[in-house]
């Protein structure tokens, strides 16, 4: 299977140019020197019929049914992923084709990518933290018994996510929470199972397959549209730390899901002198009228009221 083959692809098609007719013929050397090597050629879908009958009935509304439909065949239609099948015709068995039930999950997610390479590459799913972990393209999509709607996921989620990440479950039942749940938001919202690449929040640090948006900005920002910016007066702990630096993301105990119950907690975290404080590089402490036994001033958020950026003042206070 070559890597860069595309759906899109594999259409032999009507194409007409010379180059593509000189395609066909070394297409058909090819083929030929594979067939003389005894190896199984391709059959085309029609035949699959006879004797997987209940298959092919519920075929017609998979996606992967066009490329048969188109007679973009061979190589595609149920050869596409189960291999050439003239083997299998002769001698009917399990041993005979490319069977999920005899491969990894790893050698049958290489299948599909020889069509999805492309753009799953650009997510980076060769590396992302599923496919470290075998979790492949079958675990999570059924080709044949897929939940309805669903991108022929085996499930809808988040069901399926938590089959496996139980614990995200009690996160998205916390008084303040994304819906989830509730099915108003789905996890790929904000994460991309397929992968992600180093995004520009975080120092470029690879965050948990988190999803990226236009600019590859965090995903938060799809829908979050007004802590957007840019803004002339950036807080750095938006733009670099990110979003979850002062929030949970899918749930907390606290008002407006944020990390600590106390807000001024969480501002004092940074914001403590550390460095060489005001003068220098370091983290600067609220200025000395500040007078953080006053409740008044412990209520940061009353006056700086514009913490995620500000267009108007430097402090954050309009
Ligand atoms: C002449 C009948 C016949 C034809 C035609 C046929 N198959 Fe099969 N197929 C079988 C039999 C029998 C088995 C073995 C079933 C078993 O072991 O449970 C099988 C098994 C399979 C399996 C493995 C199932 C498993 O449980 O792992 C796949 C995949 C498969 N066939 C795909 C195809 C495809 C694709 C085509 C068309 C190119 C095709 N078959 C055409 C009879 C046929
Ligand atoms: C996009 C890839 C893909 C295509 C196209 C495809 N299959 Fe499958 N097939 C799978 C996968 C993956 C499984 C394992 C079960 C599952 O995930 O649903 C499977 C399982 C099977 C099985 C054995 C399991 C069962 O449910 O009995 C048979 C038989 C089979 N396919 C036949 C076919 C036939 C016939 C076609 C064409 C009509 C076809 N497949 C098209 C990927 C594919
Ligand atoms: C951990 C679960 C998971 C794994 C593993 C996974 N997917 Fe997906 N995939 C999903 C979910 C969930 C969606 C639906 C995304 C949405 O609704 O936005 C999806 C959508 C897709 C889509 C259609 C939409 C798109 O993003 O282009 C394709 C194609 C796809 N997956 C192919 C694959 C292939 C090929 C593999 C293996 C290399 C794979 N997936 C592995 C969960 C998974
Ligand atoms: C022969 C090439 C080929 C192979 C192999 C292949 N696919 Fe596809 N896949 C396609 C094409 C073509 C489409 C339809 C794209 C469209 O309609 O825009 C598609 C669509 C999909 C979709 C999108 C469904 C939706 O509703 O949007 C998913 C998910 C998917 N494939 C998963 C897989 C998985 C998982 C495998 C491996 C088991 C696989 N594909 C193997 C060519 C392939
Ligand atoms: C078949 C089991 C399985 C399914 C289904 C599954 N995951 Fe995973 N997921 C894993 C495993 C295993 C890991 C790697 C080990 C770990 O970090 O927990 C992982 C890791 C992750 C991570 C990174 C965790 C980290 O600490 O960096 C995220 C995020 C994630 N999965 C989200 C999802 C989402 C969203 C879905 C549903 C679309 C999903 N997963 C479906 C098994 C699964
Ligand atoms: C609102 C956006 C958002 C939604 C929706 C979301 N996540 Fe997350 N998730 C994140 C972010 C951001 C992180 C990284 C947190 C960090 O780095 O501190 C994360 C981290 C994770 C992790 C790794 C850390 C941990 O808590 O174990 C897993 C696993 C995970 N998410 C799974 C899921 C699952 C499963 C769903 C759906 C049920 C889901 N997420 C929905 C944004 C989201
Ligand atoms: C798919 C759209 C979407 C995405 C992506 C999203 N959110 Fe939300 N968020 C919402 C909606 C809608 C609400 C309103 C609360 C509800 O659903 O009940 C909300 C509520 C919130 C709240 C609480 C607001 C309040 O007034 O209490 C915070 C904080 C928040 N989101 C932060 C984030 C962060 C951080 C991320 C990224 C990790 C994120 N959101 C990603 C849609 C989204
Ligand atoms: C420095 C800490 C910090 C960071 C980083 C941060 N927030 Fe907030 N956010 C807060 C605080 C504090 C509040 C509560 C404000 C209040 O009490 O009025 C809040 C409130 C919110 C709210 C609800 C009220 C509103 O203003 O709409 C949303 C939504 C929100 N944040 C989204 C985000 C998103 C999206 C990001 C990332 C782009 C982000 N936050 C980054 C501290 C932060
Ligand atoms: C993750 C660390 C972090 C957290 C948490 C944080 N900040 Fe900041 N904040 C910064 C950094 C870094 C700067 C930029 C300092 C500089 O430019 O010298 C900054 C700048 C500011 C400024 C502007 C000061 C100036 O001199 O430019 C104000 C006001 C401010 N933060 C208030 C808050 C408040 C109120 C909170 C709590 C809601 C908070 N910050 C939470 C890191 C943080
Ligand atoms: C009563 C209103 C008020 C409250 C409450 C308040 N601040 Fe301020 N803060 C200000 C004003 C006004 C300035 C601008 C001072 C100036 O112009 O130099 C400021 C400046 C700052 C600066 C910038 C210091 C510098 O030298 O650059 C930081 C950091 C800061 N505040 C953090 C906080 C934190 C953290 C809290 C909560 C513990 C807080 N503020 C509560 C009004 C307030």
């Amino acid at each position: 299977m070559g890597e860069t083959r595309t759906p899109e692809g594999q259409g032999t098609g009507e194409g007409g140019t010379a180059v593509r007719v000189k395609n066909v013929f070394l297409a058909c050397a090819v083929l030929l020197s594979v067939a003389l090597a005894n190896a199984a050629t391709y059959v085309g879908s029609d035949v699959c019929q006879r004797c997987h009958p209940d298959i092919r009935e519920q075929f017609s509304q998979n996606p992967h049914f066009r490329t048969w439909a188109l007679r973009h065949e061979p190589g595609t239609g149920c050869e596409g992923c189960h291999g050439p099948a003239s083997d299998h015709i002769k001698k009917p068995s399990r041993r005979t084709i490319f069977s999920p039930s005899a491969h990894t999950v790893e050698e049958f997610s290489e299948k599909c990518l020889s069509c999805h390479g492309t753009d799953l590459n650009r997510a980076g799913i060769r590396h992302s933290e599923h496919t470290r972990a075998s979790v492949g393209c079958t675990s999570c999509h059924s080709i044949h018994q897929a939940a309805p709607h669903t991108a022929l996921l085996a499930r809808k989620e988040p069901d399926l996510c938590y089959t496996c990440h139980p614990t995200n479950q009690a996160q998205f039942s916390m008084p303040f929470k994304h819906r989830v749940n509730e099915g108003f938001m789905k996890c790929t919202d904000c994460h991309n199972p397929h992968g992600a690449f180093s995004p520009t929040w975080r120092m470029a640090e690879r965050p948990h397959m988190v999803d990226q948006r236009l600019l590859n900005e965090e995903a938060c920002l799809g829908c979050h549209v007004e802590k957007r910016g840019p803004f002339v007066f950036e807080h750095t702990a938006v733009r670099v730390d990110g979003c979850e630096t002062c929030h949970m993301p899918h749930g907390s105990t606290n008002a407006r899901m944020l990390k600590r119950p106390v807000v001024f907690t969480m501002c004092l975290e940074c914001h403590n002198g550390s460095g060489s404080g005001r003068t220098g590089l370091g983290m600067p402490y609220p200025v000395s009228f500040h007078n953080l036994a006053d409740p008044r001033y412990q209520n940061c958020t009353g006056c700086h009221v514009r913490i995620h950026g500000s267009n108007a003042d430097a402090f954050f206070l309009r």
